[in-house]
């Protein structure tokens, strides 16, 4: 399989529905909608969107619905970034190559264009083109991943362990909620837009690759705060030691994250072991982000 031309593909997808997405229910010229379309439309590796597709196709389910859920969870994910940047968080001036959203347009626009950016997301699985059963797991994914229960939580406890330092447990469970859910909801978006129930192997299956994946999609860019430069990440680097965040570098240093990473990416590999070919995809995807450089 040619890894990079199918991940191309993803996206150019996953960036059609978001432009839809955005036509529909962003249109207006207000400034918090431009504000939300700026962070939205201007780039992003959209690994959850891809994500959505790539498990939907494995399982041969509805492209529509699958795109459309991709929409979803990536708005969702976008704005999660832009509250992550403001000042009272991270205090981070750029994202995706550009000034942070608060930096372009003020922190209160900011603010409300994210929050138009999760409103619009439930907004995207309200009208999907699927049955209104698949709609209504599809809005208890996207919420159950989001919220109090998933980033959210993460987010909460990232600010915790900035002023408490955190053992491996705590760290884990952070990582686990504040990256790893939304990853998680991602993968079972791609099930329901198949209809793949949660109590089949195969989904269970895939969750567990998603828990992993998304530990390792944590670390590394815990890693790569560390050892990257803001031109070839887009967003600057340092921020976790000027925040005083606890990390997986803090807690191991650089090799000992590495090796997290690498332990974690073969535990997201057997958790695949039994899905066939079918899921060569997402084995390769695993290793492309381990491997990553932005
Ligand atoms: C950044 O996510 C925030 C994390 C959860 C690590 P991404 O690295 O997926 O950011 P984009 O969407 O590609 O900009
Ligand atoms: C943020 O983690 C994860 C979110 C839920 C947005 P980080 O704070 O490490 O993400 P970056 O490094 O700013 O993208
Ligand atoms: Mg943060
Ligand atoms: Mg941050
Ligand atoms: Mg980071």
């Amino acid at each position: 399989m040619d890894y990079a031309k199918q991940y191309q593909e993803y996206l150019a997808r996953a960036n059609q529905a978001l432009e839809k997405a955005c036509e529909t229910f962003l249109p207006e010229e207000s400034e918090v909608c431009q504000a939300a379309r700026y962070s939205l439309l201007g780039g992003g590796k959209r690994i959850r969107a891809v994500l959505v597709l790539a498990v939907c196709d494995m399982l041969n389910g509805s492209v529509e619905a699958a795109e459309q859920f991709a929409a979803a969870v990536e708005m969702l994910h976008c704005y999660s970034l832009i509250h992550d940047d403001l000042p009272c968080m991270d205090n981070d001036d750029f994202r995706r190559g550009r000034p942070s959203c608060h930096k372009q347009f003020g922190e209160a626009t900011a603010l409300l264009a994210a929050d138009a950016l999760v409103t619009a997301a439930f907004e995207v699985l309200a009208h999907a083109e699927c049955s209104a059963e698949s709609r209504i797991e599809a809005v208890q994914l996207l919420a159950k991943g989001g919220g109090d229960r998933g980033m959210l939580y993460g987010q909460e406890l990232d600010k915790h362990f900035e002023t408490v330092r955190a053992g491996e447990a705590e760290l884990l469970n952070l990582h686990a909620h504040k990256t790893g859910a939304l990853i998680i909801a991602a993968v079972e978006l791609g099930c329901a837009a198949a209809g793949v129930r949660p109590d089949t192997d195969t989904r269970k299956a895939l969750v567990r690759y998603a828990a992993e994946l998304g530990l390792v999609f944590q670390i590394v860019d815990d890693i790569l705060d560390v050892t990257s430069t803001t031109e070839e990440l887009g967003k600057p680097v340092g921020s976790d030691a000027d925040n005083d965040k606890t990390t997986f570098i803090t807690l191991y240093g650089l090799q000992g994250a590495h090796e997290e990473a690498e332990r974690h990416n073969a535990t997201a590999l057997v958790a695949l072991g039994a899905l066939g070919p079918g899921a060569d995809f997402l084995r390769l995807m695993a290793a492309e982000l381990l491997e990553r450089k932005k």
